[in-house]
């Protein structure tokens, strides 16, 4: 393989989201934003956990791994969210385990937070963005999801964004000096929170769908006649049925002018846990539904990501997230047609170490299978074949000779234990030809 020849640091992670459509507008009057999300790695945080504070945004700013910044989603007003316990992880036993930071792999979680956050205010302020930005080495963005309660609180967040991107751009113009990444590269609409007591997720409801994009795609900062003032991408809750599917790309692919990308999945909502010793509902709020995320969701969402980009139109981008915790979760996320991949639950669990690992992870994986960049590979996944499982079956040979275990007869033994096994029967033969010569010599057939 090329592997060989491929210097790992060499290996470009950085990508782009909304860089088809930049084409297709191309022409068109574009803005100082350009409509283009640059990420410096195609990993970065999901919104919700560690997102909520400029001091926990932060070190994700200057994690090198991860490709930007995503604020946690907010409502009109800042709000405490749902009582407590509204989270919680199962850790390897199967039995219930605080939230814990010291954990360092991810587990299976459930969530009921109900949008705990400072507020709109509060993450389009050009201090938050500063003090989260502040350690940052590189040009990652700093990006804000929103999701009101109302259509109206959307679109008054909307505007108030398009306010802030347009106060903080003429504070530069007027002062080349000033740090330009002190501003809102993207907007992230979520339509996929199920943790609303009382409120559908407006993704399952797609006459709501529907009326949210008209209404948005009707604001000033998103006039038909021009590109969109800033990128706008949403989130969407998991479908399972295809006709489902083909509704939501559908509305999407009406709306094609504004939406840069879709996220896909949000957690899937009302799950349920049980607290086995106590034989009660792990989680309070909600009577004790909840959004289900970590691995178990993980092939739910790569089916989501795959379908979503059969489905969409070219010019908007697929970001994949759900249950992915390790390099090869996000290369399979990209073979299926991701542009970019966001982690939750991971770095929920085991902190924004997390997005170095994850990097270094997929880099080594790329160079095992020759690839210099992303699109060597995003979106090539191939259909099931004859000469495909020829090719698994043989890797997975040669991964166990490497492990030391070989086939004997019809079963399977490792070198370790045939070793072992080896000096047992060898340890028994010496024994047996003691005992025979300590008898030879207590009947005097020979003499010691
Ligand atoms: C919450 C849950 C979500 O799945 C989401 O996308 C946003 C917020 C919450 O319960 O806080």
């Amino acid at each position: 393989m090329a592997a060989i020849n491929i210097n790992i640091s060499t290996i470009d992670l950085s990508t782009t989201l909304g860089a088809k459509k930049k084409q297709q507008q191309n022409g068109a009057t574009t803005t100082t934003n350009n409509n283009v999300i640059h990420l410096t790695s195609v990993i970065y945080n999901a919104s919700g956990p560690r997102t909520g504070t400029s001091t926990a945004m932060a070190k994700i700013a200057v994690s090198e791994g991860a490709g930007g910044v995503l604020a946690k989603s907010a409502t009109l007003v800042a709000q405490k969210g749902n009582d407590l316990p509204r989270t919680w992880h199962e850790d390897s036993n199967g039995a219930a385990a605080a939230a814990s930071s010291s954990s360092t792999s991810s587990t299976t979680s459930l969530n009921s937070e109900g949008l705990p956050n400072n507020g709109i205010d509060y993450y389009i302020n050009p201090q938050t963005i500063r003090e989260t930005m502040a350690g940052c080495t590189n040009r990652k963005p700093y990006m804000v999801s929103i999701s009101g309660k109302t259509l109206n609180d959307n679109l008054q967040m909307l505007q108030k964004i398009y306010k802030a991107i347009h106060e903080q751009q003429q504070q530069h113009d007027a002062n080349p000096g000033d740090d330009e990444k002190i501003n809102i590269a993207a907007v992230e609409l979520n339509l996929a929170c199920p943790n609303i007591i009382g409120k559908p997720t407006i993704g399952y409801d797609f006459e709501q769908m529907e009326d949210v994009l008209k209404r948005v795609s009707s604001l000033p900062c998103f006039g038909t006649t021009s590109p969109p003032l800033f990128p706008l991408g949403v989130k969407l809750p998991p479908y399972f049925d295809r006709s489902h599917f083909i509704m939501a790309a559908t509305i999407l692919n009406k709306y094609k002018h504004i939406l840069t990308y879709v996220a896909t999945i949000n957690t899937i909502g009302n799950a349920l846990a049980v607290d086995y010793p106590a034989e009660m509902k792990a989680v309070r709020p909600n009577g004790g539904y909840a959004g289900l995320s970590g691995p178990a969701v993980k092939y739910t969402a790569l089916a989501n990501v795959c379908m979503m980009r059969e489905l969409l139109d070219e010019s908007i981008d697929v970001v994949g997230v759900g249950g992915v915790q390790t390099g090869k979760d996000v290369f399979e996320m990209i073979l299926c047609g991701a542009h970019a991949v966001q982690v939750g639950t991971c770095h929920w669990l085991e902190g924004p170490g997390c997005f170095d690992r994850i990097c270094r992870e997929l880099r080594l994986i790329m160079k095992e299978k020759g690839y210099t960049k992303i699109e060597d590979f995003r979106g090539k996944l191939k259909e099931w074949s004859k000469e495909g499982a020829t090719l698994s079956r043989e890797a997975r040979m040669s991964e166990r000779r490497k492990e030391g275990v070989v086939e004997s007869g019809g079963g399977k033994q490792n070198n370790m234990s045939m070793m072992s096994d080896g000096y047992h029967s060898l340890f028994i033969a010496v024994l047996f030809v003691v005992i025979a010569v300590l008898l030879a010599d207590k009947y005097q057939i020979v003499s010691l």
